[in-house]
């Protein structure tokens, strides 16, 4: 049979990795494609000592290999969404399928790439570019394409669940695991994306964009990093039953799409609360088969390749048998796309979390709760901590039940103006995920 022939853009982290594992599982990923793939053209600025490229003809200018016309599959592996933008689009247009590992580029520019592939008969794959090793996307678009998705909620971002894990687990210092994070190759180039939910947000648009059917849709993702947690949420979270991580969730109802990235306090027992250090898992809800979870590494070299390879040997087995590879992009043909409302967060409604710093008097409980109950929110669980030696204030935690942002940031409002509360008060979600 003919061989695959590859070229790879990028030698960083994944890409290293990617080159190791075509390199170390070479027959048996013939064998699983059904021909030989041959690495023929890397495209890299810079060296990368762990790979070294022997006989692989090397570009410093990346674009040759996306007109190198004996490459069949061009895999974008430099990240960001400009120069890879551009690499893609010519790869395209020179008639080359492509396996990108890029989620900013995916959920930003992947309508108008995708409609690009599709003009010129070319398939984009992109495995990699949520929850790293896991094979969610697969799942979503094959394994559960017999379902109405209703829900999907998930831990998507590594770098920030490996800092939350270590925060609770050993009272670290966030900016220090940060820098552990950097230093593993979990993080962004810019950690920025992964600590303010960029880089989740971006992830969440393309396991929506699959699971409802609808066009990738950034912009309308609401997403909020874990950058203004305190050590004292994740403890006092941690007295009420509750853990705090970092979730995607996307749900659809009669009135439209949620669309959220945000820290959530989710049941101690739920599986997802238990997923720590830079493992991602991603709960999916189906009208047939019901929830259904995946858990994996979310990032790093290797387990971000076996992703990448996947995508390849997809690819490589219809190349293999001379049939150009038709899988629609996002799961649905094209024309089957529609755009969903998206439901603006003041409406979206779930129990919440609020700590506040408050005068330790008399009456001042009283007029917290009826603030709430102006605004028609009941009370699940009121804590009021003794205060510290010499300290005239105390912490109060309050659980509500089910509340529309709305409503809760019009009680949040009037309770802050109260003289007897000091300061912003902090407000997570909470999220039962079906338990
Ligand atoms: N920075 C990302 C993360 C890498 O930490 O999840 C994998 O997409």
């Amino acid at each position: 049979m003919k061989p695959v022939k590859i070229g790879i853009c990028g030698l960083g982290t994944v890409g290293g990795g990617t080159f190791r594992v075509l390199e170390d599982n070479a027959e048996l990923l013939a064998a699983r494609a059904g021909a030989q793939l041959e690495l023929i053209h890397i495209g890299a600025r810079r060296d990368n000592p762990d790979c070294p490229v022997g006989d692989v003809r090397l570009s410093r200018d990346i674009f040759a290999v996306a007109r190198d016309p004996e490459v069949d599959i061009l895999v974008e592996l430099i990240g960001g969404t400009t120069v890879a933008k551009e690499l893609v689009e010519e790869a395209i247009r020179n008639g080359k399928h492509v396996v990108t590992a890029n989620k900013a580029l995916i959920a930003e520019f992947g309508n108008v790439l995708f409609a690009m592939a599709e003009q010129h008969n070319v398939a984009i794959r992109y495995e990699a570019a949520v929850a790293g090793g896991i094979p969610i996307i697969k799942a979503l678009r094959e394994g559960l394409a017999g379902n109405r998705i209703d829900w999907l909620a998930g831990i998507i971002n590594g770098t920030g669940n490996f800092i939350l894990s270590e925060m609770r687990e050993k009272g670290r210092d966030f900016a220090d695991v940060l820098a552990e994070a950097q230093a593993l190759g979990y993080a962004e180039a810019d950690p920025a994306f992964d600590v303010e939910g960029t880089d989740a947000a971006h992830k969440l648009v393309i396991l929506a964009a699959i699971a409802f059917g609808t066009p990738l849709q950034f912009s309308d993702v609401y997403a909020e990093g874990i950058t203004r947690l305190t050590p004292q949420d994740v403890s006092y979270a941690e007295e009420l039953g509750y853990r705090i991580k970092h979730l995607g969730i996307a749900k659809q109802s009669a009135q439209g799409v949620e669309l959220r990235v945000h820290p959530t306090l989710i049941p101690e027992q739920q599986l997802l609360a238990n997923v720590n250090g830079v493992k991602n898992a991603v709960v999916v809800e189906g009208s047939a088969v019901g929830s259904t979870l995946y858990y994996g590494a979310g990032a790093g070299a290797e387990p971000t390749a076996s992703a990448v390879v996947a995508d390849i040997i997809d690819l490589a087995r219809d190349l293999a048998v001379g049939q150009s590879p038709q899988l629609p992009a996002l799961g649905v043909a094209s024309a089957a796309i529609r755009k969903l409302p998206v439901i603006p967060m003041s409406e979206v409604v779930s129990p919440w979390y609020l700590r506040m710093e408050a005068d330790d008097k008399p009456g001042v409980m009283s007029q917290v709760t009826s603030l709430f109950s102006a605004q028609g929110i009941s009370i699940e669980a009121l804590i009021q901590k003794a205060p510290s030696p010499g300290e005239t204030r105390v912490p109060v935690i309050v659980l509500t039940n089910e509340a529309a942002q709305g409503c809760l940031d019009a009680a949040v409002k009037a309770i802050e103006a109260l003289d007897s509360i000091v300061g912003k008060i902090m407000c997570i979600r909470v999220e039962t995920l079906g338990s």
